[in-house]
This record gives structure tokens, C-alpha cells and sequence, in this order.
């Protein structure tokens, strides 16, 4: 049988670069994954430029059951750490807004520099794990159907977004066979769903994007809102989408950077005239401003509207309440939130507290970031904690 010093499920961001840091020190590191290529979302994320991480990335960017879990790895290797890496491979890169850095050329040249940080490890692509076990020494792991043993078994197999790109749900059944407590998963940075009568208002403005203020569960995010034939997305729909649960609402705010009334009263001071629909069309795309003039029955023109009712409209505008039926789920998800439950695991070292030995890394954990290349921070942080403890 083969021994390892150890083994990685997954060869994806967390698990090649924690291979970097485990195999630095000599030992015997393998890694494998059943897809054909390694690190696919790295490749396809971005828009093929991979916004890999956050210049303001910090423990307060994250949700988890425990949110001072994150704080020791991502204080122990840096968004400062990667971009000097970038640096040693000669990968240059840009600042997009709200500190995300994509590459200026394509995310393949990371995948091709975590390939060559984490070539002293063993590769295997096309590889499916049949069995992991536990002889109260070392771990077996039956591996297309060849067993091999290791003392250390990292387990970075992500989360259950896009299972067409080779998502499953691996590491939580793992976790749950070593009774790892896990905290319950739901899709994160997803578009968000609606039933028949928002839908009404909704579909006909599908690719209508405005710069927007859209909040749940007590925060809000400031970025592009986008109606679609489903619903809402956008950045600022996904960053919500992490806060948001199931029967609550949403608010959205159409007007962020204004004041919706002061603007309606200038206009009705300088042409009481314009119909709503007209006057609307002063704050918003024209579609936008019919849907919402319809959506609201707003008749007459500015004239008719006392200060009272430009003051309820401009209400309306500035705290939209809208309620999801769902999101679009794990098929377009960016990520999973939950995951491994964190008070079973090292915040050092990434190891779980019951099976010595048993490490869990990236997005099957229960940190989820923000959108803006913070999840690849914390896959780059957890996976260098965990690398260089083992
Ligand atoms: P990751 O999913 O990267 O790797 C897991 C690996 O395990 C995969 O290679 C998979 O094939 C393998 N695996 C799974 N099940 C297995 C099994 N049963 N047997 C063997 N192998 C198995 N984040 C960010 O910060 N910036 C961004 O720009 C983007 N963009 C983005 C776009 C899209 C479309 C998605 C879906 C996601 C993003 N993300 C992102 C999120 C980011 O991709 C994600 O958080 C990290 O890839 C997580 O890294 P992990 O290594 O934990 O999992």
C-alpha cells in the first residue's frame, strides 16, 4: 500500500496551495481530485481574470456561526502575502473597485502558479474517492479502488455550488462519518427568486441594472442591482443573498446616492407639468420609471403631488420592500454558507479537535466571504494555516 505524510481531497484552490506549504518541508504530499482539471473555478472565476483578492479583506468580511474563527488565518497569511506571490511569478494585476484585484491577463496563470508552488506534491486528476477510514492510527483512503494510507488527511473539497463543475457534497459526508458537527449549508451570492405578482413588474424590465442600496437580515450592500427573467441579481442581490432567509424580506434602495423627494420637489418647482411616469424617468432608466409608475399607480402629474405624497413616494423609492420566493440555488450559487462547524476545528491549524489528524480547509468550512475575492482569501489563509502546521 502506499504511505503518505498527506493526503488532499480536492485540488482546488484550498487544497493546492495547502500541498505548497505541506510538501515544502520534504514530506510525501498527494492531492486528488476526480475532475480532469485542477482548479476549475480559480480558472473560470472572474470572468476568466480571477478576482483573487480583497485589498480590505478582514475577519469582518465573513459570516460564520463563530465570526472570530477566520480571524487568526487570515491574519497569518494576507491578501499582502498572495499579491507578493503574484509578484514572484511575474503576475501583474489590477484594482477593480471596492479593492477586488483581478489579473490584468487570464486566471489561468494562477492556476499554472499554484500547479508549480505545489509541484514537490503528487497530482491525481480523475481520481473519485471511494472510502475513507481510520485504523486508529492512520487514515485509509480507497482511491479508484487502490488504497493508500496517510497519518494527515486535509479535506478541501469546497462546497455544493455548480455541482456541473464538479461540486459534491464530499466533505460534509466525510465530516459527518467522524462525527464533525457540521452548520447547516444553504447557497451564498445567488440571484434571488420571485413569485408570479413581483414577477409581473420584474420580467419585462429583465437586463435593466441601476446602481442600488439592497439589504437583509440587518445589512446592506452598495453595488449594481440587475432585474432578470427570474428575479434580482447583481452584485449587491448576491451580497445580500448571503443575509437574507427564506420568508423574510428584502429592501431595496432604488436611490442611494439622492434624495428621492428632494429631487421630485426640484422637479415639480421647475415643471409641475411632467406626468409621474415623466418625472421618474428624471431619477431612473425609462422602463424602470413606467414599471414603477404602474407598479405604484402613480397618476396625474407632479403638480397634483402634495409634499405628503412625494414624501410617501419618495419612501417607497428609498426602502422598496420585496419579498423572494427562493433563490436560484446551488446550480448558480458562488458559494455554500455553512459547512464545518468551526468550534470543531483548530482556528491555527485547521485540524478537527476529535480526529487527530483530520484537517478541513476553504469553503467546506463554515466561513463564507463576501463577493470581491475575499472566499479565495479565506481559501488561500485556511489552506497555508493548515499547510504549515501539518
Ligand atoms: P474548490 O471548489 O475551489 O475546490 C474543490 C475541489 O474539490 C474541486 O477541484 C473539486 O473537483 C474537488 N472535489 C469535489 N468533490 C470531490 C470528490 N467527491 N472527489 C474528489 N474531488 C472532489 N471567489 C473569489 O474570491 N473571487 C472570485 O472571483 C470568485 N468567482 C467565482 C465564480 C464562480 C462561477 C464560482 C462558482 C465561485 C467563485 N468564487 C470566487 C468562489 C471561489 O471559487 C470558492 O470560494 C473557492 O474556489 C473555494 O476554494 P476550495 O478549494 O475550498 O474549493
Amino acid at each position: 500500500m502506499e504511505q503518505f505524510d498527506t493526503i488532499i481531497i480536492g485540488a482546488g484552490a484550498a487544497g493546492l496551495f495547502c500541498a505548497k506549504f505541506a510538501a515544502a518541508k520534504g514530506a510525501r504530499v498527494l492531492v486528488v481530485d476526480h475532475a480532469k482539471r485542477p482548479a476549475e473555478k480559480v480558472r473560470i472565476s472572474g470572468g476568466g481574470r480571477c478576482n483573487f483578492t480583497n485589498l480590505d479583506a478582514g475577519p469582518d468580511n465573513y459570516l460564520s456561526q463563530n465570526p472570530h474563527f477566520a480571524k487568526s488565518a487570515l491574519a497569518r497569511y494576507t491578501q499582502w502575502d498572495f499579491i507578493e506571490l503574484l509578484a514572484q511569478h511575474g503576475i501583474t494585476w489590477h484594482e477593480k473597485t471596492l479593492g477586488q484585484l483581478f489579473c490584468d491577463g487570464k486566471s489561468a496563470a494562477i492556476v499554472e502558479m499554484l500547479l508549480h508552488e505545489a509541484r514537490a506534491a503528487d497530482l491525481r486528476l480523475s481520481t473519485t474517492v471511494d472510502e475513507v477510514t481510520h485504523d486508529g492510527t492512520e487514515f485509509r483512503v480507497s482511491l479508484s479502488r487502490r488504497e493508500v494510507a496517510t497519518r494527515h488527511l486535509v479535506i478541501a473539497s469546497g462546497g455544493k455550488s455548480i455541482p456541473k463543475m464538479g461540486a459534491t457534497g464530499l466533505g460534509y459526508q466525510i465530516a459527518a462519518q467522524f462525527g464533525v458537527p457540521l452548520v447547516e449549508t444553504r447557497p451564498g451570492l445567488v440571484p434571488l427568486t420571485f413569485g408570479p405578482q413581483d414577477l409581473d413588474w420584474i420580467v419585462p424590465l429583465a437586463g435593466t441594472a441601476l446602481d442600488a442600496r439592497v439589504g437583509a437580515g440587518g445589512t446592506s450592500f452598495d453595488e449594481a442591482l440587475l432585474f432578470t427573467h427570474r428575479g434580482l441579481s447583481g452584485p449587491a442581490v448576491l451580497q445580500a443573498s448571503n443575509y437574507w432567509r427564506e420568508g423574510e424580506e428584502i429592501h431595496v434602495d432604488l436611490l442611494p446616492a439622492r434624495s428621492a423627494f428632494d429631487a421630485l420637489k426640484a422637479a415639480r418647482s421647475e415643471n409641475g407639468r411632467r406626468q409621474m411616469h415623466t418625472a421618474l424617468s428624471l431619477l431612473f432608466p425609462t422602463k424602470l420609471a413606467a414599471a414603477l409608475a404602474q407598479k405604484w399607480n402613480l397618476t396625474g402629474n407632479l403638480a397634483d403631488q402634495s409634499d405628503a405624497k412625494l414624501h410617501a413616494l419618495a419612501d417607497l423609492i428609498h426602502s422598496l420592500p420585496l419579498k423572494p420566493t427562493g433563490s436560484e440555488g446551488y446550480r448558480t450559487a458562488e458559494v455554500t454558507l455553512g459547512g464545518v462547524n468551526t468550534d470543531a476545528l483548530s482556528s491555527k491549524t485547521m485540524e478537527t479537535n476529535s480526529v487527530p489528524g483530520l484537517y478541513f480547509i476553504g469553503e467546506v468550512v463554515d466561513v463564507t466571504g463576501w463577493l470581491g475575492g475575499y472566499n479565495f482569501q479565506w481559501a488561500w489563509a485556511s489552506a497555508a494555516a493548515c499547510g504549515r502546521a501539518i
